[in-house]
């Protein structure tokens, strides 16, 4: 059949992504456990619990990736299973993760290793975490031990997720595991720690792993004020995004400190990237003075919005993104898309339009070289519990019951057929076929 197709490079990484706490199951040394325990934290009272039940069984879900024709998976370790308490490693969780990463690479699949994705040993908030310099020696520690145990398995890595997502929703609106100390100059601390602490593991990875390649995943998010703004509302936008999607690629790229977060310059910080990771999921409105919160919760009229007010659908912001980052001139990886849709009205086309964002910078020779979807299987989120779903999988956690979605019928076609095409639109979202392949010919 005749089609319109936007073909990705041969060596193009296809792949989802998954955190620890939130697939694992019974994570029970780590604050987010113990924050879950408490009344009222988590959206109806949910729990992690079992999880994805990732700890007894990855693998099956791993079978379920290979199925799909995923070549590459990002996932993290959980630093309160390693180091349970202060100083003691322990080797069977190191093992289990072995075993793991051995599967995902008997399956074809090759894994991305974030080493800090949102949650934290007991112990170590007990020190003071992210708010005490002993973060710093205790994540360099942790990391090298990881790195002489599982390096082998591991070509990339990502040291921190989301650094400004964790602050935010940790210091300033306490919707994240709270530690010892709350509000903005906490806040600040814990961002030039978090700093120290990626500088750190990258050069405990390089030691001893020099042709690893070293990353972060960064959460950009459109933020613009509405076409019908003020100025002050577009000024404010503009270094709100600078602020938010910018400040930290600029310390990390030249070692400098920027205010608001200090003055100076972060001992063997300055380039301590090999790619940019981006986690690309939406746009928000904003405008100055903010009235409900920093972030508008409002949309325009039209806009596709994902469940539970997350977000609108907006792909343009993917290429915005990817645009943004350019300047740093090194290889890109989105280590994060994808939308909560209980039902799978929208996850086909927000694929397919998200997607076509990566194939337009591909062709405009931008380097962007792999796609992890989060996520494979509808995993804990967080504050929001079991509420929003994001898997291309289907999870039920009371019965472990899994179904594939027809979005991950069509992420199946993509990775397998390397493409996305106007077929493809024509079977999963129709009412994409006119905006994203005008002029394709008509499919039978
Ligand atoms: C990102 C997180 C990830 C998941 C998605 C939906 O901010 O990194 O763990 O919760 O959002």
């Amino acid at each position: 059949m005749a089609q319109a197709k936007m073909i990705f490079p041969a060596d193009f990484l296809w792949g989802t992504a998954t955190a620890a706490h939130q697939v694992e199951g019974n994570n029970v040394n780590s604050d987010w456990w113990a924050w879950e325990q408490g009344n009222g934290r988590i959206l109806q009272n949910h729990r992690s619990a079992l999880a994805c039940n990732w700890w007894e069984d990855a693998e099956a879900d791993l079978d379920r990736a290979a199925a799909m024709g995923t070549n590459a998976h990002r996932l993290s370790l959980e630093w309160s299973r390693i180091e349970p308490e202060p100083s003691r490693f322990d080797m069977d969780a190191l093992d289990r993760y072995r075993q793991i990463l051995q599967a995902m690479h008997a399956r074809g699949i090759e894994p991305m290793v974030t080493l800090h994705h949102f949650s934290n040993p007991v112990w170590l908030v007990e020190k003071g975490d992210f708010n005490s310099d002993i973060v710093v020696d205790y994540f360099q520690r942790y990391t090298a031990k990881a790195v002489e145990l599982l390096g082998d398995l591991v070509p990339k890595w990502v040291t921190i997720n989301e650094p400004y997502v964790y602050v935010f929703m940790r210091y300033l609106n306490q919707l994240f595991p709270v530690g010892q100390k709350h509000g903005w100059l906490a806040a600040r601390e814990a961002v030039r720690n978090l700093l120290r602490c990626h500088a750190a593991a990258y050069h405990a990875i390089k030691a001893q792993q020099p042709e690893a390649q070293v990353g972060i995943a960064k959460n950009m998010a459109v933020l613009a004020a509405r076409p019908d703004g003020s100025a002050l509302d577009r000024r404010w936008a503009r270094w709100l995004s600078w602020l938010y999607n910018e400040s930290w690629f600029e310390m990390m790229a030249d070692g400098r400190l920027r205010q608001p977060f200090g003055r100076g310059v972060i001992p063997n910080l300055a380039g301590t990237f090999d790619f940019v990771g981006v986690n690309y999921y939406t746009r928000f409105y904003v405008r100055f003075p903010p009235r409900n919160g920093l972030l508008e919760q409002e949309w325009e009229p039209g806009a596709i919005v994902s469940d539970g007010n997350y977000g609108e659908v907006y792909p343009e912001g993917l290429f915005w993104a990817i645009k943004t980052v350019l300047k740093y001139d090194k290889p890109i990886y989105i280590t994060e898309n994808g939308v909560p849709d209980v039902a799978d009205g929208i996850r086909p086309s927000y694929i397919l339009t998200h997607l076509r964002e990566i194939w337009r910078a591909i062709s405009f020779c931008f380097p962007v070289m792999g796609y992890y979807h989060w996520s494979l299987v509808d995993n804990f989120e967080w504050d929001r519990g079991w509420t929003q779903r994001f898997g291309l999988i289907a999870l039920d956690p009371e019965t472990q019951a899994r179904q594939l979605r027809a979005s991950g019928s069509l992420y199946t076609e993509i990775c397998t057929q390397n493409q996305i095409n106007s077929d493809m639109a024509a079977r999963y979202a129709p009412q994409l076929l006119e905006t994203m392949f005008p002029g394709a010919p008509p499919t039978l």
